[in-house]
Formats: C-alpha cells, structure tokens, sequence
C-alpha cells in the first residue's frame, strides 16, 4: 500500500467523488500546476519519461511503449493500479523499515504516485500537447549499460547458444568456455556487466552467473544492472582456467533459437594494485541448500505462509554495498539485518513485496552502506505465500521443497561484499564518522 497519505484517496470512490476530486485537485497542496487539473502534458509526462521510458520503450524491456499519451491512454487503469501497490516502477523494498538511501533507486515519491492516480481518477485528460517535455535520450537495448559511466569494456565473452521455445518449461544452460588467451598476466577487475544477447535473449534469461574459478566475471537478473566495485576496489583474475556459465531462461509466449548470454568486464589499468579487494556478491543462504526436507531445509505446507531464517557470523570486518533477494514464486518478504558485536541489532534492508520476475540489487549510497566489524552476525528472514492469495502461486495445495525450478523453492540473498582487514575496517570507520560529523554541522 501506499505510504504518505493513503486513506484520503483510497476512501474516495472515483464515481462519486470526481467533482469533488476535481475541485480538490484546485487547491495548491494537491500539486496542480496548471489550471483546470493535472493532465498527460502537463505533470504526468514528465514523470513517466523520468521513472518508466527507460524500459517502457521499443526497445526496452516493458511490454509496451509509455512514450506517449496515445501509447499511455488505454494504459490509465493498469498504470494507477501498479504505482499505488509500488509493483512498478520495480523497487519492492518496504520503505518504512531499513536504510533508505540507495544508488539506483527508481521508486516513486508519494507524491507522484497521488498525481498519477488522481489524474486517472479525473478521467486521464492528455491536455496542451506543446507542453509535453522533451524525451529523454533512450537506452539502445544493445549496449551496455555501464559503458555510459565506464565507456567500452575491455573484453566480452559470449555463452555457448542455447534455444529456448515458446511455451516449454525453464531451462539451464550449464556448460564451460576456456578463457585461455584473453588477458596475458593476472589483472584487476572494476566492474561486469552480464545480459542476454539483444533483443529476444534480453527477455529470455532470468538470471544467471558465470564464474572464473571463484570470481564472478557477471551475474544477472532481470531488473540487475552491472555490478561496478567501490572506489580503490579490484577482484583479482587470473589468465587462465574456464569460464563456468549458469544461465537460467524462461519461456516467452515466441521461440527464441540459438539465443546466448555475453559478459563485459572492466579492468583497472596494467599494474594498478587496489587497496581493497573483493569477490563481488556473495551468496548468503537462510536454507540449507538440499534436496529433500530436513532441518534448515525447505518444507512449506500447503495452504500456509512460512517464516525461515539462517545467520552467519562473520568472521572478517566487511563493508556491505547491496543486497539482492532471491526467492521463487511463493516468496513474499526477505531481509537482512546486523547484530553487532555489541548486541545492538540494525535492519539493513527489507523487501516486502517480493515478485519472483524482478532480480533486483539494492545497491547502498556510499556513505550510508554498512561497516560490519568482525563478529557480526548477518540474520536472513525468509516469508513465503503459499496461499491462494498470493498472485503468482502456481498451486497452493503442493507441498513445496527446495529446488530450481520457479515452482520450488529457495531461500538466499545475494549481497555485495568487500571484506576488510582490521586496520582497513579502522580507517573507513574513521572516515565515516568524519563524514557523519560534517554533515550534522551543515
Ligand atoms: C526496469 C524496467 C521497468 C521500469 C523502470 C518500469 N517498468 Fe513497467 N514493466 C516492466 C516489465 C518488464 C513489465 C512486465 C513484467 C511485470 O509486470 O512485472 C512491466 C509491466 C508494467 C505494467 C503492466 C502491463 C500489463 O500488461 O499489465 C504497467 C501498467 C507498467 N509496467 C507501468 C509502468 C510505469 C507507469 C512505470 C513508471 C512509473 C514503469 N512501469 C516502470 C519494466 C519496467
């Protein structure tokens, strides 16, 4: 549901209550900047080109064009009915608990998400056409998205083909590459960027990783962008071995033959040697992993919400930069909170309208990303809907266990971590407080 003010306009029945919503729509604080209400023009353009065209365009990965009022007007319903329950733009995280500040933060404010529904409730009017704002420059669906910040990347490697048909079952690709030849001495990586070849593999894979030995050259999921490390900070690669590639696809409703998956990594400059080292995100799990149920494994009963949780302490100081939630169709709610050495305990961060489709990574702003001393114990709590009153829930009757497939289950959080020695856990904390203490003297 809505934060912010939501009883006045959920109480409100459009039908009865459009003159009135109207005449309300008069006053300044309900944000009208033109006389006569809000229209398409005017105020929700604006909106749509800066939180939803980005994907929402021929080339993106919505399902149809916002771009404009003729592409949006048969939309109007569909659209209020997914800003008012936050499912998009896609940010599911719950916004009343856990830090707050992230770097790629699409969510819309309360107060852009009252303008969108009032302005369907007043029966969506397109208004002055001259004052639609201009488009913003759109994303080629080809490229890569950390070349706008990184420019070119400084090799791609592509995945074995794959041909995913229109309406069968999931499937994964699992197979090796060699990476002999690539790079000549071992290097430092800054970043990866893992997708799906354009246009129809974008669509098609779900998620996936592919690994050289233990480093991580990309991981992927929809709605994941690349992964770029914190200043002064490398994973260290080596010029040999093979790539491992573990690609899951889904069905869309057209087959998709011989598709694949590329990578793109950045490296810092020969001989650069980073201060920090990293493995990129790492995998921290509330289940046991296994097949069939025992303790710390997966067991939901049929027609029940299930609550699990795992912890782990850890056993460096860490500097955490984000997370990303994975469960499968039953999951609803993951988060990860800290219980620090001293027995003080901190959510990080919490999604609470978990959808299966979205792979997101909450990717933390600098200065508010968690400092983990040595001895922190990470807490995973896991909530699954295995009712009927979940949406996607493929049957509420099953029993449901851990597995791959969407109908199973699991239960972990991807999070981006870089592990510090004491003395590096010292100096940044350090660093912290000054930073903290400047900004409560502005
Ligand atoms: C990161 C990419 C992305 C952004 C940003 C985004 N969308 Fe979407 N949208 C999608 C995808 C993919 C789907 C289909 C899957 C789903 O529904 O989750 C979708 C589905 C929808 C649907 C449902 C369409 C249907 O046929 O029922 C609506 C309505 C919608 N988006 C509106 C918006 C609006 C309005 C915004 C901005 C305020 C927005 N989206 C931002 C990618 C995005």
């Amino acid at each position: 549901m809505m934060n912010g003010r939501p009883q006045f306009w959920s109480l409100l029945s459009p039908a009865v209550f459009a003159p009135a919503i109207l005449l309300l729509l008069g006053t300044p604080d309900a944000g009208v900047t033109q006389e006569g209400g809000l229209t398409f023009s005017a105020d929700i353009a604006p909106i749509l080109y800066e939180n939803c065209v980005r994907c929402h365009q021929p080339n993106g990965i919505g399902p149809m064009p916002l771009l404009s009022f003729e592409d949006v007007r048969p939309y109007a319903s569909r659209i209020q009915r997914k800003v008012e329950t936050r499912q998009m733009p896609p940010w599911h995280l719950d916004k009343t608990i856990g830090i707050q500040e992230y770097k790629n933060d699409i969510s819309l404010s309360d107060f852009e998400i009252e303008q969108i529904v009032s302005w369907v409730d007043a029966g969506a009017p397109e208004g002055d056409p001259t004052k639609l704002p201009m488009l913003p420059d759109l994303p080629d669906g080809n490229g890569w998205q950390l070349a706008e910040r990184l420019g070119p990347p400084d090799f791609v490697m592509e995945s074995p083909a794959l041909t995913v048909a229109a309406n069968g079952q999931d499937q994964w690709l699992i197979q090796r590459t060699p990476f002999e030849g690539v790079i000549d001495q071992p290097r430092y990586v800054r970043a990866t960027e893992l997708k799906g070849a354009y246009p129809l593999g974008v669509r098609v894979l779900h998620h996936g990783h592919v690994t050289l030995g233990s480093r991580p050259l990309g991981r992927q999921g929809i709605g994941k962008s690349g992964d770029v490390f914190p200043e002064n900070t490398g994973m260290l690669i080596q010029p040999s071995g093979n790539l491992l590639w573990n690609l899951h696809y889904f069905p869309i409703d057209e087959d998709v033959p011989n598709t694949r998956a590329m990578t793109a990594v950045w490296l810092h400059p020969e001989g650069y040697e980073p201060e920090y080292t990293t493995n990129g995100e790492i995998r921290f799990t509330a289940d046991a992993g296994g097949g069939m149920p025992w303790a710390g494994d997966i067991f939901i009963p049929p027609h029940s919400i299930k609550v699990q949780q795992g912890t782990h302490v850890l056993n460096r100081a860490a500097l955490m930069t984000s997370f990303r939630p994975h469960m499968h169709m039953r999951g609803r709610e993951q988060s990860i909170e800290a219980i620090y050495p001293d027995g003080r305990r901190e959510m990080l961060g919490k999604v609470d309208n978990y959808d299966h489709f979205w792979q997101i990574s909450y990717q933390y702003e600098d200065d508010v990303a968690p400092l983990l001393p040595k001895g922190t114990v990470l807490l995973i709590t896991t909530v699954w809907d295995n009712t009927a009153d979940n949406p996607i829930n493929p049957d509420p009757r099953q029993w449901v266990v851990f597995g791959q497939r969407g109908v199973d289950e699991m239960s972990h959080v991807w999070v981006g971590m870089t592990y510090l020695s004491d003395e590096q856990f010292e100096t940044l904390s350090a660093e912290r407080a000054r930073l903290t203490a400047e900004q409560d003297d502005r």
